[in-house]
C-alpha cells in the first residue's frame, strides 16, 4: 500500500458554498497546486493558479478592485474574473503582454458544493463531480464542521471511513462496539457519474445502539441498514437508516446521511469535511433536541479519534518498509477495491 500518491484527475471540494463570500479572496493548495479562488459580483467561483505572472506573489494575499479586478499585493497587476491581466500600474503607456493570464481552474458548484477539477483538460469530460442532492433539499437540514486538517495521506481517511471493524476499539463505547465489527458485509462496485466507487452494505436485525446512537436516534433496540460508499476519490457517502424491530421502510425510521470530503493538499496532508444530512426536526433522545443537534455536539469527538489514528498511521509510513506485510480481514476486501480503484485512476 502507497500512502505516498493522490489521483491528478479528479474533482475534489474546495469548499462548501456558503464559505465562499462575494469577493472574499481565499488561498488554498490542492493536489500540490497553489490556487486563488473568489467569488465574484455575479455569484460565480471562479479559480486560478495563485502564483501572479509578473514575480510568483500569492494572489491570495491581494485585493479586490472595486471593478472586480484581483489586484496583486506586490506591484499592482490586476486580472479580470477570466484570469486576463488587466492593468500593470507602473507601465501604462505600454500593451499589456498577451501571455500575461493566470491558468485557469474549472470549478462546478453544485448542491451547495465547490468543486474543482486538478487534472488535464482531456480527462475532465469522462467524469462529473457527484451529486449531494440532500444537500439542498428542503426535506433535510445539513451541517458542515470546519475543514479539519490531517496531516495525512487522503487515502488513509477514505479507508477508514470504509474501514468497518475499526468501530471496536477505536469508537467503542460512543458509535461502536465489538458486535457492530462483526456485522457481515455485502460489497458492492458500481460506477456513479462516470466515478468508479465501492460501497458496503451492512444490515442487522435486533441490534442494541452504542450509547451515541441511541442518543442520536431515541432508539434502543433497533434494525439497522449502514452503507459506507467511496462515490470518488473526493467525496465518501455514509447512510445509517435505524428503526424499532420490524419497522424498517416505515414512519418510525430515521437515519443520517454523513458525507466526508477528502482534499489532498499534498502526499502527506489533506482537509476532512464532513456533513451531516438528516430529516429536518428528526427527534433525539432528549426531547429538546434533534438528531441534528445532537450530531453536531457529539460527533467531533469521533471524528477526533479518527485523527488521532491516522496521524500516526501515516508517521508509521515514514519508516523503511524493511519486510513489513499487511495482513488483511475478510472486512478488508473494500479497502483493497478501493486501492485498486485508486491506482487506476492514478495512471489513467
Ligand atoms: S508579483 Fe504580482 S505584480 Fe509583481
Ligand atoms: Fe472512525
Amino acid at each position: 500500500m502507497k500512502a505516498d500518491t493522490f489521483v491528478q484527475n479528479a474533482w475534489y471540494v474546495a469548499g462548501m458554498s456558503q464559505e465562499f463570500k462575494v469577493n472574499d479572496l481565499r488561498g488554498m493548495v490542492i493536489t500540490k497546486k497553489p490556487i486563488v479562488i473568489w467569488r465574484g459580483k455575479d455569484g460565480k467561483v471562479v479559480a486560478f493558479d495563485d502564483r501572479c505572472v509578473h514575480k510568483r506573489m500569492p494572489l491570495s494575499c491581494g485585493k479586490i478592485l472595486d471593478n472586480g479586478a484581483v489586484e496583486c499585493a506586490y506591484h499592482g497587476f490586476a486580472y479580470d474574473t477570466s484570469g486576463k491581466c488587466v492593468s500593470i500600474p507602473s507601465q501604462m503607456d505600454l500593451a499589456i503582454p498577451s501571455r500575461a493570464k493566470l491558468k485557469p481552474y474549472p470549478v462546478v458548484e453544485q448542491d451547495g458544493v465547490v468543486w474543482l477539477w486538478m487534472g488535464s483538460e482531456e480527462q475532465m469530460s469522462r467524469v462529473h463531480p457527484p451529486r449531494t442532492p440532500e444537500f439542498v433539499d428542503p426535506q433535510y437540514e445539513s451541517f458542515t464542521c470546519d475543514p479539519i486538517d490531517v496531516p495525512c495521506n487522503y487515502r488513509l481517511l477514505i479507508e477508514n471511513l470504509l474501514d468497518i471493524t475499526h468501530f471496536y476499539p477505536l469508537h467503542d463505547g460512543n458509535i461502536g462496539d465489538l458486535a457492530n465489527s462483526k456485522i457481515p458485509i455485502e460489497f458492492i462496485e458500481q460506477e456513479i457519474d462516470g466515478n468508479p466507487s465501492m460501497k458496503t452494505v451492512r444490515h442487522v436485525e435486533n441490534y442494541r445502539h452504542p450509547p451515541f446512537l441511541r442518543d442520536w436516534f431515541g432508539y434502543e433496540m433497533v434494525d439497522r441498514e449502514h452503507t459506507h460508499c467511496m462515490v470518488s476519490p473526493g467525496i465518501t457517502r455514509v447512510q445509517l437508516r435505524c428503526a424499532p424491530p420490524g419497522k424498517l421502510g416505515t414512519s418510525e425510521e430515521r437515519g443520517y446521511i454523513l458525507h466526508h470530503s477528502h482534499t489532498p493538499v499534498d502526499e502527506r496532508r489533506h482537509f476532512w469535511r464532513w456533513t451531516a444530512t438528516v430529516r429536518k426536526g428528526q427527534p433525539s433522545l432528549d426531547p429538546k433536541k434533534s438528531t441534528l443537534d445532537r450530531m453536531k455536539e457529539m460527533f467531533p469527538a469521533v471524528v477526533d479519534q479518527d485523527r488521532w489514528a491516522l496521524e500516526r498511521q501515516q508517521k508509521m509510513f515514514e519508516f523503511p518498509e524493511d519486510g513489513y506485510d499487511e495482513v488483511h480481514l475478510r472486512s478488508d476486501r473494500s479497502i483493497l477495491t478501493v486501492r485498486k480503484i485508486l491506482e487506476k485512476l492514478e495512471t489513467a
